[in-house]
């Protein structure tokens, strides 16, 4: 080859290469939607792309959420180049996806749709979160193991029970951190949600025994974020031993509670004493498995809504005044070291509206899993192909100025007097599988912003941190702060 052949060399590659991945997502789509189109019964498969064969659109994913860190930009590309359906298809992590965006799709497929049985839970793997874990389970089933979950979390003596063991733990800690002087807010927001979750769950206060769960927990979170392989090595592989080893944990204590009839105030207890219509007891697998499920749903979710608490609180000075305004005077009228009661929560009006608003703008899940179950659903003309997966797209929604005034910025007062359109604030989800642990998260947030308010200060070492949204946002240096006692 001559020298003066590298420009026309380089040019034929230029052109071939973008031709050759053109074609392959077009081969792609034509595997995944051939047949599914009905344009005469007025069913069209959603538009959008299945991407390359194998990745998918992995690789926009990873772009938007990885490496430009602007996660909204994958739904507004869909939308700029399919149009504003409020639905789109794709390929992502393995599946056939369907991803929706708008409040009335959303709220199709949490509500209507989940009700009836055409959706189903889409969480990866089963191995990892029991069978009989609530998450997995449809129906009447869920139904069932749902009742439980509500009596048990909203029981009085499981929200007297959150009261007086949660608010010595969250002093505690705090004192630690002062000691500490200097701490990562992501860190320590995450050792005090497991120390209050493993003892509402199941009164483990013991730290040596806190510290291996919480290994236990992390390996198994691993391995629902992995590829599930299972062959030494693999986090999948990890995963499962941790999961065994969890398990034993609880079946331990269960076995224990029962041969010496202990009896305790917390959310196994009642699990262990709950019976259904007809008298039957639940198994200790399925009380097992939905501790674990508790934990997943509770630990990390709460504890990084406390962490982004710290956070815009201590770059919005203003409302970190008022905050402090309404938790000081609820604390002068304590005795000294007085524990907050229900009354005093309810009380606490601008801490509510606090909690929401970390809430909404943390976004801390930014979608929901569902799986078509059945054949031939169809909504507002779009076809449902069975066994795909849903990512119900919720984090959009919560960040639209179609919706939410100056969505971005970090305003408590935004819910005064103010209810969301319905299907566009979903931070707890919607529909049958709405989060059972929604009160139980809103008033462990506001115990700990009582306590940090009134009784702490903190600055951000870092101010201008960038932020990482996976698996969940937070900012780069798991916001350090300098933590004290106020003044
Ligand atoms: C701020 C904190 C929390 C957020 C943002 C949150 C968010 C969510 C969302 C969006 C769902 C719906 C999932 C779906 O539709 O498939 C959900 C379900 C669930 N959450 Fe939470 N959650 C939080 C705290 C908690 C806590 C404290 C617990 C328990 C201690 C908990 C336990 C669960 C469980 C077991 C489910 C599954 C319910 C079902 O499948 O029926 N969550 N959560």
């Amino acid at each position: 080859m001559e020298l003066g052949d590298f420009p026309l060399v380089t040019a034929i590659i230029a052109i071939l290469i973008p031709l050759l991945l053109w074609l392959f997502s077009i081969i792609n789509d034509w595997r995944y939607c051939r047949g599914l189109e009905k344009e005469r019964d007025g069913h069209r498969v959603p538009p959008g792309s299945m991407g390359w064969p194998v990745i998918g659109e992995l690789l926009d994913f990873l772009w938007c959420f990885k490496f430009t860190r602007r996660p909204d930009d994958f739904i507004a590309k869909r939308k700029s180049r399919h149009g504003d359906s409020g639905i789109f298809r794709t390929h992502l992590f393995g599946q056939p996806s369907i991803v929706t965006c708008s409040p009335e799709m959303n709220k199709f497929v949490l509500g209507r749709g989940t009700e009836d049985g055409s959706f189903g839970p889409g969480w990866p793997s089963s191995q990892l979160l029991g069978a009989s874990s609530i998450t997995m389970k449809d129906g009447l089933s869920h139904k069932r193991l749902k009742r439980y979950f509500m009596d048990a979390f909203n029981s009085p003596r499981a929200l007297s029970s959150l009261l007086t063991n949660a608010q010595p733990t969250f002093v505690e800690f705090m004192e630690n951190w002062v000691s500490k002087g200097r701490i990562s807010a992501f860190e320590e927001t995450r050792a005090v949600t497991f120390a209050n979750i493993c003892d509402i769950l199941a009164s483990f206060k013991e730290k040596t025994l806190l510290c291996t769960m919480e290994r236990f927990y992390t390996g198994l979170m691993a391995g629902l974020r992995a590829m599930p392989l299972n062959f030494p090595g693999t986090s999948f592989h990890h995963a499962l031993k941790c999961r065994k080893k969890l398990t034993d944990i609880l079946l331990k204590e269960i076995k224990e509670r029962k041969e010496k009839s202990i009896h305790k105030t917390d959310f196994m207890q009642v699990l262990l004493d709950s019976t259904d219509e007809n008298g039957e007891y639940l198994s200790e697998q399925e009380i097992v498995d939905n501790t674990v499920s508790f934990i997943l749903g509770g630990y990390e979710s709460t504890s990084n809504v406390m962490t982004w608490a710290l956070y815009y609180l201590a770059k919005y000075p203003t409302i970190m005044q008022k905050l402090k305004d309404e938790t000081l005077s609820i604390r002068g009228k304590k005795p000294k070291n007085g524990l907050l009661s229900m009354e005093d929560l309810k009380a606490m009006k601008y801490t509510t509206k606090v909690a929401d608003e970390v809430i909404r703008l943390a976004n801390i899940s930014p979608f929901i899993f569902r799986r078509v179950l059945k054949d031939g659903i169809v909504f507002n003309g779009y076809t449902f192909p069975k066994d795909w997966r849903i990512l119900v797209w919720i984090r959009s929604n919560h960040i639209d100025s179609e919706y939410f005034d100056d969505p971005l910025t970090f305003n408590p007062n935004r819910w005064d007097n103010f209810k969301p359109k319905p299907g566009t604030h979903n931070v707890f989800g919607h529909g049958p599988r709405y989060c059972p642990g929604n009160n139980f998260a809103k008033l462990q947030v506001m115990m700990f912003l009582y306590y940090a308010s009134s009784k702490y200060r903190w600055e951000l070492i870092n101010p201008n941190a960038g932020i990482t949204f996976l698996p969940h946002p937070k900012p780069d240096d798991g916001v350090e702060i300098f933590f004290s006692h106020a003044l």
